[in-house]
C-alpha cells in the first residue's frame, strides 16, 4: 500500500519519479504528490491519481536532481490534498514520504503538540517527520542521526524517504516491514517500493533490510542498521525487462497478463519438469526433502488470490502426497494461537511477497518451529527472504491490481510441489505421476485454446454487465475456482458475487435464484460431474441463468444450460489451470462494459502491506 519513489543524480527528478509512481500506482492511487530541492524544499501535491498530479505540475517549476515522489492509499486520513504525501516538519526545513502504518502515532503526536509542534494532516507520517525535526534539535545531531534515532521511537511498519532544505545532495531512507529497494546507477541513485521505477536505468539494486537506514549523500551510499553499524551494500543483478511492465499494446495490463497465461505457467515449470526424461527437481524442496515427506501437517497461509490457489493445493497435496492440509488466512492464523510445532510445514503463499499478515502468520509459525517455505511471485520480496525455503513462480511482474497470472503460475508450483511430495512419499506411483507430468506439459497449449474463448465470452459479458448479483458454483478442484472467479467479479466490477461449493448451494444462496440471478457453474468432466448436473437441474428449476463452464463435447449440460462455454479436457487435478481462464474473461469484460478501471479497482491495492 502506497507506493514510493527517490531521485539522486544528474538528470531532472521530477520525470523520473513521476514515471516510476505511474509503474507503482498499483500499490495505491487515492492521492499523489513530489517534493524536490529547487533552491527551496518545495512540495507539490494533489488528490486523485498520479496523471491528475502530473497535470498540475506543468505548471509548476519542477526544476531539480533530486526529490521523491508518493502515491497514497489511504489508512490515516481521507483522501485529500493535505492528506497527501511528502509531509512536511512543523518548520517545513524537513520532509518525509511513508509507506506504512505507525501504531504509536496518537500518543506521540500528543507529545509533539505539548512540545509546541503543529500538524495539517490527519495522517500518522506526519507525526514520523516532527518527530524527526524534535529528537534533531534536543540530540543537535545530524538528520540520518535523528532519522535512526527516531526509529526507536516508532512501532508499526515503514518505508521513508527524507529530504532536508539544508542538505541538496542527501537522501535518507529507512525500514522496517515495508519494502524498499535501492537502485545503483552511474552516478545515481534510486530509491522505490519495488524495482519497476529503477530497472529502466539500472539492474543493479540493494533490497534493504528490516531495521536500515540507508544514507546517499554527495554520490555514496552508507547503509546502516537501526543500531548504527555499518553494512556492506549487497549489490544484487536484476534480469527484469522493461517490455514486462509494459502493456504491449493490451488496453489494460489485466488483458495482457490474462493472455500472458500460456507463457507464465510454462515458465513456473521450466527446468523443474521435463515428463519424457521423468525430471521432476525443484531446488526449494530437496532442501528440505524429509521435512516434507515426513511432514505430519501441510499448513498454507495467505491472503485473496493466494488463498485460493492455497485451496487448491490442499486437493492436490491430501490427493497425491497424503499429507493432511489445512488453509488459512493470514489474517486469522496470525491471532489465533495456532497448533504447530517442528514436524509441520508452513507453506506461504504470496505474490507480492509483502502482504503484512502473511509475514505476520510466517513469523509466527517460525517461533513455533514449524519449517517456513514460501511460494511468491516477487523476487528478493519480503517475505522470499523470511522462509526457510521456497520456489519463485516466475509469472513476471502483475500489474493489473486483480490478480490472474499470479494465480495459475501458483497453482503450477503448488501442482509440482504435490507431485514431488507424493512420489517421494509413495503415495503417488509411477505411471499416474508420469501421466500427470506429460498433462501438466499440455496445459500451456490448452489455455492458449481456452483464450480463443474471448469472442463468446465478450457477447456474454454484454448480456449481464448489467446485474446486481451473481453466482459461483463449483465442488471439489473447481470450488477453489469458483470462489476465485467471484472475487474476480467483485473486485473490479462491483457487482456483488459469491463463490459456493455447488451442493452447499442448497444451505441458504438456492434462496437468490430467480430469473435475474446468473448463476456461473463450472461443470466439467470429472469425479463430481453428476452431482454438478443435479446442482444445475436445481438451479433451472428455479429459473436462474445458467453460464456454464463444460469439457469439450459434453451434450448434457449445454441441454440444460442458458450458456455454455467449452474448455479442452484435462486431469480434474489440472483443471483449475483451464476452467479459471474464462472466468478472469468474463470479470474483465463485464468491468470494462461498466466503465470501471480495471487495473486500479476503488479501495483496492495490489500490494497489501498494512494489516
Ligand atoms: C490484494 C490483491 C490481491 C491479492 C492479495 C494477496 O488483495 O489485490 O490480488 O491476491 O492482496 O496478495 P499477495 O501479494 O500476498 O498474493
Amino acid at each position: 500500500m502506497c507506493g514510493i519513489v527517490a531521485y539522486v543524480g544528474h538528470r531532472e527528478a521530477s520525470p523520473i519519479i513521476i514515471k516510476g509512481l505511474k509503474r507503482l500506482e498499483y500499490r495505491g492511487y487515492d492521492s499523489a504528490g513530489i517534493a524536490l530541492m529547487n533552491g527551496d524544499l518545495s512540495v507539490y501535491k494533489k488528490k486523485g491519481k498520479v496523471a491528475d498530479l502530473e497535470a498540475y505540475l506543468a505548471s509548476q517549476d519542477t526544476h531539480g536532481n533530486i526529490g521523491m515522489g508518493h502515491t497514497r492509499w489511504a489508512t490515516h486520513g481521507e483522501p485529500n490534498d493535505v492528506n497527501a504525501h511528502p509531509h512536511y516538519s512543523t518548520s517545513r526545513n524537513i520532509a518525509i514520504i511513508h509507506n506504512g502504518i505507525i501504531e504509536n502515532y496518537a500518543s506521540l503526536k500528543k507529545l509533539l503538540i505539548e512540545k509546541g509542534h503543529t500538524f495539517q494532516s490527519d495522517t500518522d507520517s506526519e507525526v514520523f517527520i516532527n518527530l524527526i525535526e524534535d529528537i534533531r534539535a534536543n540530540n543537535n545531531c545530524t538528520l540520518p542521526e535523528a532519522v535512526r534515532l527516531a526509529m526507536h521511537e516508532v512501532v508499526g511498519a515503514y518505508a521513508i524517504v527524507v529530504l532536508a532544505k539544508d542538505s541538496p545532495n542527501q537522501l535518507i531512507a529507512a525500514r522496517k516491514g515495508s519494502p524498499l529497494v535501492v537502485g545503483v546507477g552511474e552516478g545515481e541513485y534510486f530509491l522505490a517500493s519495488d524495482a519497476t521505477p529503477i530497472i529502466e536505468y539500472t539492474n543493479e539494486v540493494v533490497y534493504l533490510n528490516d531495521y536500515e537506514l540507508a544514507i546517499i549523500n554527495n554520490g555514496e551510499l552508507d547503509i546502516r542498521t537501526k543500531e548504527d553499524v555499518k553494512q556492506t551494500p549487497y549489490v544484487q543483478r536484476l534480469e527484469m525487462e522493461l517490455e514486462s511492465i509494459e502493456k504491449g499494446g493490451y488496453e489494460h495490463f489485466m488483458l495482457k497478463e490474462i493472455f500472458e497465461q500460456p507463457r507464465s505457467i510454462l515458465d513456473s515449470m521450466r527446468g523443474r519438469m521435463i515428463a519424457e526424461s521423468n525430471h521432476l527437481m525443484m531446488s526449494g524442496i530437496r532442501e528440505f526433502e524429509n521435512k516434507f515427506v515426513n511432514a505430519n501437517r501441510i499448513i498454507i497461509v495467505a491472503c485473496g488470490t493466494s488463498w485460493h490457489a492455497g485451496l487448491v493445493a490442499e486437493y492436490l497435496i491430501e490427493d497425491l502426497a497424503r499429507i493432511p492440509v489445512e488453509v488459512e488466512y493470514a489474517s486469522e492464523f496470525r491471532y489465533r494461537n495456532p497448533i504447530l510445532n517442528e514436524k509441520d510445514i508452513v507453506i506461504a503463499i504470496s505474490q507480492s511477497g509483502e502482504t503484512a499478515d502473511t509475514l505476520a502468520a510466517i513469523e509466527l509459525a517460525k517461533s513455533k518451529g514449524a519449517t517456513i517455505f514460501g511460494i511468491c511471485n516477487v523476487v528478493g520480496s519480503s517475505i522470499a527472504r523470511a522462509t526457510d525455503a521456497g520456489a519463485y513462480t516466475h509469472a513476471g511482474p502483475e500489474i493489473g491490481v486483480a490478480s490472474t497470472k499470479a494465480f495459475t503460475a501458483q497453482v503450477t508450483v503448488l501442482t509440482l510441489i504435490a507431485m514431488i511430495i507424493g512420489s517421494k512419499r509413495g503415495t503417488l506411483e509411477t505411471t499416474k505421476l508420469h501421466e500427470l507430468m506429460v498433462e501438466l506439459e499440455t496445459i500451456p497449449s490448452k489455455v492458449e485454446e481456452a483464450l480463443q474463448l474471448n469472442d463468446q465470452i465478450i457477447k456474454i459479458a454484454e448480456q449481464y454487465k448489467d446485474v446486481a448479483n451473481c453466482i459461483y458454483l463449483g465442488r471439489g478442484y473447481n470450488f477453489p475456482v469458483a470462489l476465485e472467479g467471484a472475487l474476480k467479479l467483485k473486485e473490479i466490477s462491483y457487482i456483488h458475487a459469491e463463490g459456493y461449493p455447488a451442493a452447499e448451494m442448497k444451505h441458504g444462496p438456492i434462496a437468490l435464484i430467480d430469473e435475474q440471478m446468473p448463476v456461473v457453474v463450472i461443470a466439467t468432466k470429472d469425479s463430481s460431474y453428476e452431482k454438478v448436473v443435479s446442482n444445475v437441474q436445481e438451479v433451472k428449476a428455479r429459473k436462474g441463468k445458467v453460464i456454464a463452464i463444460v469439457t469439450e463435447g459434453d451434450t448434457t449440460i449445454p441441454a440444460m444450460a442458458d450458456h455454455v462455454i467449452e474448455i479442452p479436457e484435462t486431469s480434474e487435478h489440472l483443471m483449475p489451470l483451464l476452467s479459471v481462464i474464462p472466468l478472469q474473461l468474463l470479470s474483465y469484460h463485464i468491468a470494462v462494459m461498466r466503465g470501471c478501471n480495471v487495473d486500479q479497482p476503488r479501495n483496492l491495492a495490489k500490494s497489501v502491506t498494512v494489516e
